[in-house]
């Protein structure tokens, strides 16, 4: 099975965790974007959606799902959603598509989280996947400077193409720390939620995923 076959056959699988008459918040990058096409097939059976991005929001109105702002929003059942790393008790690594701040925002209020990802995503230790870190614009030199005092290699991410920072749906920069081994993902979650001028980590620890449903060859595997 290919890649994307793998990360089609998990958003297929996450219809079943799909709850009749609620709100349901959505993820964003190419498994989500999966999702988003097979939740379209059941559009009516949910009241709508919370979108982690814009670019979610633009292809989960392009397929006609309501999307609501969260402040209309009282509670959201289930938060589905991919990963670029995940481990074992469900901590990740996410952020590669830039979302992470509306992702974790999104996924704080949901009763629940089901990731969705191929198995290639789960790891012993997370770190491989440089860890994405969404900044104020103008503390991004020294919040890159407090990162690299954590042991890691921080880069500011930039616009494909260019030397300026990307800016993301929020008006923030992002810096990826590479070359982290996180043996303490809660605690270093928290650490850097204290340095000054972030705005979100994409380290998913303290509140990680309740299931994660893994592509494989040999068919969809639970985890949770
Ligand atoms: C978006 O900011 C990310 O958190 C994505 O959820 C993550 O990068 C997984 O993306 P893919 O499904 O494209 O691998």
């Amino acid at each position: 099975m290919t890649q994307d076959e793998l990360k089609q056959a998990v958003a297929r699988a996450a219809i079943g965790y799909v709850v009749d008459g609620e709100i349901i918040g959505v993820g964003t990058g190419s498994t989500a974007n999966f999702f988003i096409d097979e939740l379209a097939a059941i559009k009516d059976r949910i009241k709508g959606t919370v979108a982690s991005s814009e670019a979610t929001a633009a292809r989960l109105k392009g397929h006609g799902i309501p999307v609501f702002d969260l402040n209309d929003v009282d509670s959201i059942a289930v938060y589905i959603d991919g990963a670029d790393e995940i481990d074992a008790s469900g901590a990740m690594i996410k952020g590669g598509g830039a979302a992470l701040t509306r992702e974790k925002i999104v996924a704080s209020v949901s009763k629940s989280f089901v990731c969705i990802a191929d198995g290639s995503k789960l790891v012993d230790t997370l770190g491989k996947f440089a860890l994405p870190v969404e900044v104020i614009p103008m503390a991004r030199n020294a919040v890159l400077r407090q990162l690299a005092a954590l042991g890691g290699q921080p880069k500011v991410r930039v616009k494909p193409g260019t030397d300026e920072p990307f800016v993301t749906d929020n008006g923030g920069h992002l810096i990826d720390v590479a070359g982290l081994s996180i043996t303490d993902p809660v605690a270093l979650e928290n650490t850097i939620n204290q340095m000054t001028g972030v705005i979100a980590v994409g380290l998913f620890a303290a509140r990680g995923a309740n299931v994660c449903l893994l592509g494989t060859g040999e068919g969809v595997k639970t985890l949770s």
